[in-house]
């Protein structure tokens, strides 16, 4: 068993995270995400596929420019162009590491690789040798070995340790493994392979049976000390482990756990909040750590408990994973600087002066409609702000919408396509409606609405409202999110911003696809 008594922290969100169908992110806002990870003090960011496409290569190629306190990492199959991809990605990066993976289950080398083990054996090596000659710190996953035999495994993890790989990946690619039986292959690995002691052992676990976090701390008890995790546990299907979770059992459990983390607790929360608005995955209100129940004691039991000493119900503190309710930072007679630095406090740096000053034009306006403003509302705020690389052809003008008892409700809009300016209406059910029928009107996207949702951002009816609409054209799919004080506008912001990203239509290639 290692004795190390640091468990090195891998945040995936950028990656795995966003293979979440509609988690597309571009990448200014791969860069706030990657600087809120920094802050946060995660010691590995795998900033993205390189290979991928162009816009992939340069989101990881601009974090490894910025990010200086974590290492930045590029996914690689076992292919020598993607490893010279992910390479030439991370070359800026002060720490750099490539990661790179081969599947090693009977299944998946049968029918997806088409290959035999041995030949899968040596381009594993072949692979890891290439990583080496660009960088020290390689990274080698076998992929679906939560469903690959142990001597395989063993053979193969011996070969990459001695072709140079330094930290080896044990995924549970489909969710499938169960804690005690994780627990007893990673020290099955240790105990067995010669040269283990030569890497760091890793485990990535997804949570398709809602195992995840549980699998990835049996097998840190059982001496694995890196973990593979995204933020609000997004990812593939049901998501991977979340690293909310797995910091906060490691830092409370440090009477069970003999290692613990350099995480710096207190940002969780902004950058749950972060990944949440960026991506439109709202986070269900009983999520452990950063939930918005997390820390809410309903009963009367309870309240009376907590308020007589707080440990009676409470293992952690709020405050200690960034919870300060909703803290009013910021008036109507705040000024340009005070507004930039709290912006910075949150983590948020526009690339542009002109984003600043279009960001502040929007606080104004705000702080005439709403008196308080939160840290949540310059997040939103923000994230409306953020000029998008690629912008797609539509744009909101101005609208009016009808709705009144007893008769069909109206939309009527003034949209930009290609800067040329469109006036539609329409009726609907509703305002909702009325107003993506008038929309619709226009565009005819043939897309299909999956997901509308609204979350109001903080407290009280002058809250803003956040809008996730989630379209869906020829299997891709897209989040439009929008926020506003009218949850109709913020609609229309968000149904008009998934028409964007879905018109970008932008073919990448998925890491764990057939064309290896
Ligand atoms: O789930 C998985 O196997 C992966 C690998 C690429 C590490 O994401
Ligand atoms: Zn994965």
């Amino acid at each position: 068993m290692p004795t190390t008594d640091h468990l090195v922290i891998f945040d995936t969100t950028l990656r795995d995270g966003e293979q979440s169908p509609g988690a597309t992110m571009n990448k200014a806002e791969k860069l706030r995400i990657a600087r809120a990870l920094e802050k946060l003090r995660v010691d590995v960011i795998e900033a993205g596929f390189a290979v991928a496409s162009q816009g992939d290569f340069e989101a990881v190629k601009s974090i490894a420019e910025t990010i200086k306190d974590s290492t930045v990492c590029s996914l690689a199959r076992a292919l020598d162009k993607d490893i010279d991809r992910a390479a030439e990605a991370i070359q800026p990066a002060e720490r750099g590491r490539i990661h790179t993976f081969i599947a090693t289950s009977p299944i998946h080398m049968k029918h997806k690789l088409q290959m035999q083990p041995d030949e899968v054996v040596a381009q594993a090596v072949r692979a890891v040798k290439r990583a080496r000659s660009h960088v020290e710190d390689v990274e080698f996953s076998c992929e679906d070995a939560g469903r690959s035999e142990l001597d395989f495994l063993c053979r193969i993890i011996e070969a990459a340790i001695d072709a140079g790989a330094r930290t080896i990946n044990i995924p549970d690619t489909v969710g499938y493994a169960i804690p005690e039986q994780f627990g007893q292959t990673i020290e099955q690995l240790l105990n067995r392979i010669p040269n283990a002691d030569k890497a760091i052992f890793s485990v990535h676990c997804h949570n398709d049976l809602g195992l995840a976090v549980a699998n990835s701390l049996a097998a840190l008890s059982h001496g694995a000390r890196q973990v593979e995790c995204t933020i609000n546990g997004l990812g593939e299907r049901a998501g991977n482990a979340a690293l909310e979770e797995i910091v906060m059992a490691v830092r409370t459990r440090q009477d069970f756990f003999p290692f613990d983390t350099r995480i710096d607790t207190s940002h969780i929360v902004p950058a749950s909040r972060l990944v949440s608005t960026i991506t439109g995955f709202p986070v269900q209100p009983n999520k452990a750590i950063v939930g918005a129940n997390a820390f809410a004691h309903e009963s009367g039991i309870h309240q009376d408990g907590v308020l007589k000493h707080r440990e009676t119900y409470e293992i952690m503190r709020a405050q200690d994973v960034g919870w300060h309710t909703n803290s009013l930072v910021l008036g109507k007679h705040s000024g340009r600087n005070a507004f930039r630095s709290r912006l910075l406090e949150l983590g948020i740096q526009f690339e542009t002066e002109t984003e600043l000053n279009e960001a502040f034009t929007r606080f104004k306006a705000m702080a005439d409609l709403k008196h308080e403003i939160f840290d949540e509302d310059l997040q939103a705020i923000a994230s409306d702000t953020r000029q998008k690389e690629e912008d797609g052809p539509y744009g909101l003008v101005c609208m009016q919408v009808s709705s009144e008892t007893g008769v069909i409700p109206r939309a009527s809009l003034t949209m930009t396509v290609d800067s040329k300016e469109h006036k539609v209406n329409a009726e609907g059910s509703g305002p909702v409606d009325a107003t993506f029928k008038a929309i619709e009107s226009l565009v005819d996207s043939g897309c299909n609405l999956q997901l509308y949702s609204v979350n109001a951002i903080t407290s009280g009816t002058d809250a803003q409202g956040e809008v996730t609409v989630r379209l869906e054209r020829g299997g891709r799919i897209v989040n439009g999110v929008g926020a506003d004080t009218d949850i109709i506008i913020a609609s229309a912001k968000a149904y008009i911003e998934a028409l964007n990203l879905i018109s970008k239509g932008a073919e990448r290639r998925h890491p764990q696809g057939a064309d290896v």
